[in-house]
């Protein structure tokens, strides 16, 4: 989501629309915008689509304001729809409200408002944290505005970034943070807020980025005034000259939009677990199966469609739900399955998976198995998208936008939802037992935290691998078990970006092919986890060297038999093996991304390659 805010002298309609459309590539479903019109009352404006939208119905407002705010939302809560859009207003209609991040204890504080008489139009969080601001002021008049925007944070909990105005107090905007961020462009008389500076760049260089837990008001005639919001404890403010310019900092400093979404992931993973997984209750909640429980239980079989990265997300799909829930299952290249006259019937589930939504062979593929009665579930990273809208039931990834062409985070998160999938459905039909389950969902819950320690450990060392590779004309990636598909994924990512040939193998298949082309030239990435038929990888492995094929090593810390015969050791921290992929994708995601920066390729937008193939 994007936030921007403004006031000054300039005209702040013209300055929140230009602001949104910067804002536009972290993704939208919905945008709006309220001012202060003349007479210091609030015109909000919202609807659901893209800025383009928010313009055609919101033009009348050119002009009337010097202050005001906008947002673009990607869903958490709540279907995208003009209701659902921000800003928010409070019942009073005094206060409008505009926020990033989820208010995790929304339900309960929505049901003490209502015991007070307040009501909601929307199904958002954000509707009760302005609601609550409003209950402040009401329950005692001397409450400054400011005064009950900080009393309201200090009863929620959850990750925010906040901009609050009042009818009551013209040319007044205050900001909080708590997890999302956001910052403050410090112009010549006129203030400018935004989730990243670009909005302002074109304006002012310099910058207040508000630290966690605190919080600003902001007017022309008191300037910034920063806060902690559990106790009120001024801070002084620290102006930061800003240095990178506007593509710079849309991709939050990394060089390419892929390096930020690799490095995106502990978050994206964590986001995609956020409220569904619940370590302590011993619970998974997704809806989406949880309501149709019942049909995915007397299913003959699940059939998984999708293509490329989505394809191979499928793939470990099956080892989890075959292992776990012990549902049979198939996945199939949606280019394919559409054309071959497939026996579908309406004892079938079909799972979609696609990160755009948009895919036309997925989509095709699903509108045949829909009408030959199979029951369809999405898995979809894009809100609204075509497929999750023509699916029964889904589950959104909550990646947040990928923008790279070359999925990275969309496919760790894909992995998060079938794991999840098939660990619910395991536990619920009886083949999974509560103390593996719980076993497994800790382990789950860990993934984030093993992924951050990847990305420390590894960085550096894939570019130092990398370099060199940079002449390299073939590479195999070798994997077993869940590893294999990872092994496709990995070899994917290298042809994709660095347009070196790559392919990936099950190790064990090797002797039946590969193993002809292997030499000193030869580089082979192999994925080698304790968990998991190490022991035959270790012969896999034996026999590369044996043709001195050069050996890149995924592995866990501490291994030594295959680091042993290693020309080259990256090391991951040990987990369950059907989430090992999870992880080890990680490093070779860096060590493709590398290869293909040391090669000069367009990493983002590689040649040929569309981030959503909308024809078949
Ligand atoms: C394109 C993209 C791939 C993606 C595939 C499927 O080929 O370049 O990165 O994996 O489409 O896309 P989807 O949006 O359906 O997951």
């Amino acid at each position: 989501c994007g936030i921007v805010g403004y006031t000054g002298f300039q005209d702040a309609y013209n300055i929140v629309i230009n602001g949104l459309r910067r804002l536009e590539y972290r993704g939208y479903d919905s945008a709006g915008i309220v001012l202060e019109n003349v007479n210091d009352k609030l015109s909000v404006e919202k609807t659901k689509g893209k800025v383009d939208d928010l313009v055609d119905i919101s033009e009348q407002l050119k002009g009337i304001a010097k202050t005001g705010m906008g947002h673009t939302r990607w869903a958490t809560h709540g279907v995208p729809s003009d209701r659902n859009s921000h800003p928010h207003l409070s019942n009073n209609g005094k206060i409008a409200i505009i926020h990033n991040g989820i208010i995790e204890n929304y339900d309960t504080i929505k049901t003490m408002l209502k015991e007070k008489g307040f009501t909601f139009k929307s199904e958002t969080d954000t509707e009760v944290l302005v609601n609550l601001i409003q209950y402040f002021m009401d329950i005692n008049p001397e409450t400054e505005f400011p005064t009950a925007v900080r009393y309201a944070l200090n009863e929620v909990y959850g990750a925010y970034a906040i901009t609050v105005m009042h009818e009551d107090y013209p040319g007044v905007l205050v900001v909080g943070r708590l997890g999302s961020p956001l910052a403050i462009g410090i112009g010549e008389k006129e203030y400018f807020i935004a989730s990243d500076a670009s909005p302002f760049v074109e304006f002012t260089k310099e910058a207040i980025y508000l630290e966690e837990g605190h919080m600003a008001t902001i007017s022309l005639e008191k300037g910034v005034d920063i806060r902690t919001i559990n106790d009120n404890s001024k801070i002084e403010a620290e102006i930061q000259e800003l240095k990178l310019s506007l593509e710079q900092i849309e991709k939050g400093g990394y060089e390419h939009f892929m390096l930020k979404e690799i490095f995106e992931q502990p978050k994206s993973v964590h986001d995609t677990m956020r409220g569904r997984l619940i370590v302590d209750e011993g619970v998974i909640k997704m809806a989406g199966i949880w309501d149709h429980v019942e049909k995915f239980k007397n299913a003959n079989r699940i059939i998984i469609i999708a293509c490329g990265t989505s394809w191979h997300a499928g793939l470990i799909g099956e080892y989890l739900i075959e292992e776990y829930a012990r549902i049979p299952v198939e996945v199939e290249y949606a280019s394919e399955f559409r054309y071959r006259n497939p026996i579908i019937t309406d004892k079938d589930v079909v799972i979609a998976i696609s990160q755009s939504g948009e895919t036309a062979d997925t989509m095709a593929a699903l509108k045949l198995a829909k009408e030959k009665g199979a029951f369809i579930y999405g898995i979809c990273n894009v809100v609204d998208s075509s497929i999750a809208r023509i699916t029964d039931a889904g589950s959104y990834t909550h990646a947040g936008p990928e923008i790279g062409v070359a999925s990275t985070k969309a496919f760790t998160a894909q992995l998060t939802i079938l794991s999840l999938i098939a660990l619910k459905l395991g536990n619920h039909n009886g083949n999974l037992g509560n103390a593996e389950f719980m076993r497994l969902i800790s382990e789950l819950d860990a993934i984030p935290k093993k992924i951050e320690e990847v990305l420390n450990t590894t960085h550096e060392l894939t570019q130092n691998i990398a370099k060199d590779f940079i002449s390299a004309t073939n590479f195999l990636y070798l994997g077993r078990g869940y590893n294999y598909p990872a092994a496709l994924e990995g070899a994917l990512k290298l042809k994709e970006i660095s347009y070196i040939h790559a392919e990936g193998y099950p190790a064990a298949e090797m002797k039946h092919g590969p193993i002809a082309l292997i030499d000193e030239n030869m580089p082979i990435v192999i994925i080698a986890p304790k968990k998991g038929h190490y022991d035959k990888i270790v012969s896999n492995v034996q026999e590369i060297k044996a043709r001195k094929g050069k050996i890149i090593a995924v592995v866990n810390k501490g291994d030594t038999q295959v680091s042993a015969m290693a020309d080259y050791v990256i090391e991951i921290p040990e987990t369950s093996e059907c989430f090992s992929p999870i992880v080890a994708s990680v490093p070779l995601q860096l060590l493709a991304y590398y290869i293909a920066v040391y090669r000069g390729a367009n990493v983002d937008q590689p040649r040929n390659l569309a981030k959503s193939v909308t024809v078949e």
